[in-house]
């Protein structure tokens, strides 16, 4: 495993933070790119601490990874230089000269916009506005900034050369493949592409060189914001079940709905995925809470595992089965050539 890309299939917080910490303890991977921007919240549950993460890689809990932001990527230096002081990782992280900044005017401008605010239901943190500014050619960008200065490094270059050295490289998506602005639910989406293709080019790193594209899909869907949701649980059906989220950059409650077999196998094609993690079988199957060996599944989650692997044509190779790193059941062995 040289290049791996690690996605969301259905609308983000499928838990990329869950399995992405778990890979780069497991595999030891080198190098970490975080795409995207502070708007997508990833959780991390290591060593009884949970994390939360709106910028640095989850794969920061490898203390000898490498951490990285692409070009393609929004920063927000506030937020950036907060999780770097949080996490002590000065020594290790860097950002691409250029990102593109994220500043006041464009929060203000994305809480204040009715339409981004009340009918798309934005999370307010100015990345859309950014966004516009940069495809308008006024953004400020990461080398501008003075506080920035001592992090920054040419990503696309970074990550050329460690998959020439053999090493082991990860991008971590944000979001999920049905927020993105092309093949997502328009216009209830964000400000850019999701996919794999997409996560490649915000880093730099051409498609040639991947490897592995692992989507992430949680047992259930569940969305914030605007926008349709098939199947659509009433709240108090979702709070029942123990489905009921609570969003991680917003706090807002996350709507939920039964997994979509239909959406998996979409997301599985445009981004040609090669695996699939599937997380928080705890939460549908309370049986399998902290099951690390696939043969202690109970029958029912083993069919609801084969129907994903039959629908997708893709395998299940990680299974979520609880909240921290290693509550995890890891088949590649069992699946991947390598
Ligand atoms: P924006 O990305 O803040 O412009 O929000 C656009 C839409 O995407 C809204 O429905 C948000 O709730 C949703 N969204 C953006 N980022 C995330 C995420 O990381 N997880 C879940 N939903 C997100
Ligand atoms: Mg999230």
């Amino acid at each position: 495993m040289t290049l791996t890309v690690v996605v969301g299939g259905f609308f983000g917080d499928e838990g990329k933070g869950k399995i992405v910490s778990y890979l780069a303890l497991k595999d030891k991977i080198d190098v970490a790119v975080r795409t995207g921007s502070v708007n997508a919240g990833h959780t991390v549950v290591f060593q009884g601490k949970t994390i939360k993460l709106r910028m640095i890689p989850s794969a920061f809990v490898y203390d000898k990874c490498r951490l990285l932001i692409g070009p393609g990527a929004n920063v927000n230096p506030k937020i950036f230089l907060k999780e770097v002081e949080a996490l002590k990782v000065h020594d290790r992280v860097g950002l691409d000269a250029q990102c593109s900044i994220i500043e006041e005017k464009h929060i203000v401008r994305d809480r204040t916009d009715e339409h981004l605010a009340k009918k798309i239901g934005s999370t307010g943190q100015g990345v859309g506005p950014a966004i516009e500014d940069r495809v308008r050619r006024v953004a400020k960008l990461a080398k501008d900034v003075e506080e920035l200065k001592p992090y920054i490094t040419d990503v696309p270059y970074e990550v050329n050369k460690a998959l020439d050295e053999g090493k082991k490289v990860l991008l971590e998506g944000t979001q999920g493949l049905f927020l993105s602005l092309y093949h997502g639910t328009y216009p209830y989406v964000t400000s850019r592409d999701t996919s794999a293709a997409a996560v490649c080019s915000e880093v730099g790193v051409g498609p040639r060189r991947v490897d592995e594209v692992i989507v992430v899909f949680k047992a259930y869907v569940t969305r914030v914001g605007g926008g349709p949701l098939e199947g659509e649980l009433p709240m108090e059906e979702a709070k029942r079940r123990g489905w009921l989220e609570i969003a991680t950059v917003t706090g807002r409650i996350r709507r939920a709905a039964p997994f979509n077999f239909k959406m998996a196998k979409r997301a599985v094609m445009i981004n040609s995925a090669t695996q699939i993690a599937l997380t928080k079988m705890d939460v549908l199957f309370p049986e399998c809470k902290g099951v690390r060996e696939y043969d202690e599944l109970s029958r029912e989650a083993k069919e609801f595992i084969e129907r994903i692997e039959k629908e997708t044509g893709v395998k299940v190779t990680l299974i979520g089965t609880g909240a921290d790193v290693f509550d995890i059941i890891d088949r590649r062995g069992e699946f991947m050539r390598r």
